[in-house]
């Protein structure tokens, strides 16, 4: 069990996984988003849509396990030689990649399923995906809006994730103050 605690400077072996995997699913969603839309219409848009309906769904399923988990098992705190605002901006950058993990998705979710026609989701050739019921075929206007929103919460969390990696990569190598470490998995 021992390795699913954290220790006074490290992240959990849970929340350090998830850290790494979100890390990388998110980046390249950010990309395959990009590039889908600018695709003429046809088999290889639709089935890149139905990729990233499906990741994305997943990357909601794991973003609240990670949220879960950060709540049940608390951070260790942050390094004791960042400054004040250094404190308060890790933190605010913190909560606010949250609430793009959460929120695109999320976003994302509500425009397919506002759609007036069908739209359906197959997760990852699975099974159906349901819709979300408050927005359920509420139409073309709520699907461009919620659209909308859903890209421009995906370019605030591109944004922000940049910030949080050169804060990372500030530390690790210009302060060179044991940052990454502190987000290893079964590092001993
Ligand atoms: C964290 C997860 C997600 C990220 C980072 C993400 C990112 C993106 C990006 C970057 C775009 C292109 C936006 C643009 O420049 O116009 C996009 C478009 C889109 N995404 Fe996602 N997405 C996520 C989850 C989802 C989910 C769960 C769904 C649906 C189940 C979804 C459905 C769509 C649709 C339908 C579009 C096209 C929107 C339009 O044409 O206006 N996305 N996404």
């Amino acid at each position: 069990m021992a390795r699913f605690r954290r220790s006074a400077e490290r992240y959990s072996a849970v929340a350090a996984t998830l850290h790494w995997l979100l890390a990388g699913l998110l980046v390249f969603q950010l990309g395959l988003g990009a590039w889908m839309v600018g695709l003429p219409l046809g088999l290889q848009k639709y089935q890149l849509f139905q990729l990233h309906k499906s990741l994305g769904i997943l990357i909601l399923l794991l973003s609240l396990m990670r949220l879960g988990w950060r709540l049940a098992v608390p951070p260790p705190p942050l390094a004791a030689w960042l400054k004040p605002w250094e404190r308060t901006a890790a933190r605010a950058v913190h909560w606010a990649l949250y609430g793009f993990m959460v929120g695109t998705p999320l976003l994302g979710w509500a425009a397919i399923s506002a759609a007036p026609g069908p739209a359906p989701t197959r997760f990852f050739g699975l099974f159906l995906w349901p819709a979300l019921p408050i927005v359920d075929g509420a139409g073309k206007a709520w699907q461009d809006a919620l659209g909308s929103a859903h890209g421009v919460f995906a370019w605030t969390g591109a944004a922000l994730i940049v910030v949080h990696v050169a804060g990372a990569l500030k530390h690790q190598f210009i302060d060179r103050t044991p940052e990454l470490q502190r987000m290893l998995p079964f590092l001993r």
